[in-house]
């Protein structure tokens, strides 16, 4: 049985802890910057020790995860280094490559989990089935894909130089589309629509879209006054947010996006130009 220590009792590592318990892996030790996380961490996971410092947890697995935020990695993994000499050490970011983690005579491991994990039990719940790229050695591979499959999980291979790519697209698709979904609701407010109600008025069509990007593709499922070229309605628009400087920036960022699409999709080049033009006319410098 393989012995398991999380140093960053977070989100992601309370997440993964309670699942690795449940595939046979046992926890032994768990250490974070304060106590009352390993408290809140044995709650879930209810096996292993709570530990004083980071290197005694590291001393105690024979697979030391890292689930700090990213900014300390670096520094944790220098200071449990003088113990991880024949372990495996694995981090979760997924901007970051192995190579911040250096630590003489460990096999590493960059294992991101493709998922939003705003609390443990949405973690547990949701990561068995998500995609988690692995950045590693060839040699660590077999190990880190068979961690992966152990929790439910469907490992990709990554390189260093796609990580940095597949973590902008990541925070795209997970944290952007939530910005969007909060700055679509400032509208309503700056028009005196409750906010609840607004929520059940953009759900349906938030829902509707994702699932036709996984049934038809993107070019497939766009609609809108840009696909039918509808000139006057962008027009419309961009003279309300006139007052709303920034929104306005974005939404001619992302009309710009949407215009290719709709070329793509099969919008006149005619239409095309005069859109482009009108929205080129509105960017302030
Ligand atoms: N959440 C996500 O959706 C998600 C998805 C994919 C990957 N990740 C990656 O997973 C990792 C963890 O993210 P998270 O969302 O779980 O963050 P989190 O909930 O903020 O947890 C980070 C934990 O690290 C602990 N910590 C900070 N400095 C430390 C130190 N010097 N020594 C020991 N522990 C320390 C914190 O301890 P205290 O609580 O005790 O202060 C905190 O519990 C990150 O690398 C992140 O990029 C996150």
């Amino acid at each position: 049985m393989k012995k398991v220590s999380i140093i960053g009792a977070g989100n992601v590592g309370t997440s993964l802890a309670v699942l690795l318990k449940r595939s046979g892996y046992r926890v032994v030790a768990v250490s974070s910057r304060t106590i009352k996380s390993c408290e809140s961490f044995m709650r879930y996971v209810k096996q292993g020790r709570i530990c004083d410092s980071n290197a005694e947890a590291a001393k105690l697995g024979e697979i030391v995860f890292i689930t700090t935020n990213d900014d300390v990695i670096e520094e944790v993994c220098k200071e449990i280094a003088p113990v991880l000499s024949g372990k495996l050490v694995i981090h979760c970011s997924g901007a970051l490559t192995t190579d911040v983690m250096k630590a003489k005579g460990a096999r590493k491991a960059a294992i991101h989990p493709m998922q939003a994990i705003p609390c443990v039990g949405k973690g547990v719940k949701s990561l068995p089935g998500s995609h988690f790229d692995v950045q590693c050695d060839d040699e660590t591979f077999a190990f880190a894909k068979k961690l992966v499959h152990d929790i439910g999980g469907i490992p990709v291979r990554i390189s260093r130089e796609q990580k940095v790519f597949n973590h902008i697209a990541s925070c795209m698709i997970s944290n952007f589309s939530v910005a969007l979904f909060t700055i679509a609701l400032e509208l309503y407010k700056d028009v005196g629509i409750d906010e609840a109600e607004a929520v059940d008025m953009l759900m349906p069509m938030f829902e509707e879209n994702v699932r036709n990007i996984r049934n038809v593709g993107a070019i497939e499922s766009l609609t809108g006054p840009i696909e039918r070229g509808d000139i006057n309605t962008i027009k419309k628009h961009l003279a309300a947010l006139g007052k709303v400087r920034w929104i306005k920036a974005l939404y001619i960022c992302l009309a710009r996006s949407t215009l290719k699409l709709a070329e793509k999709k099969g919008l006149e080049l005619g239409k095309v130009s005069n859109i482009k033009a009108l929205l080129k006319s509105h960017i302030v410098r």
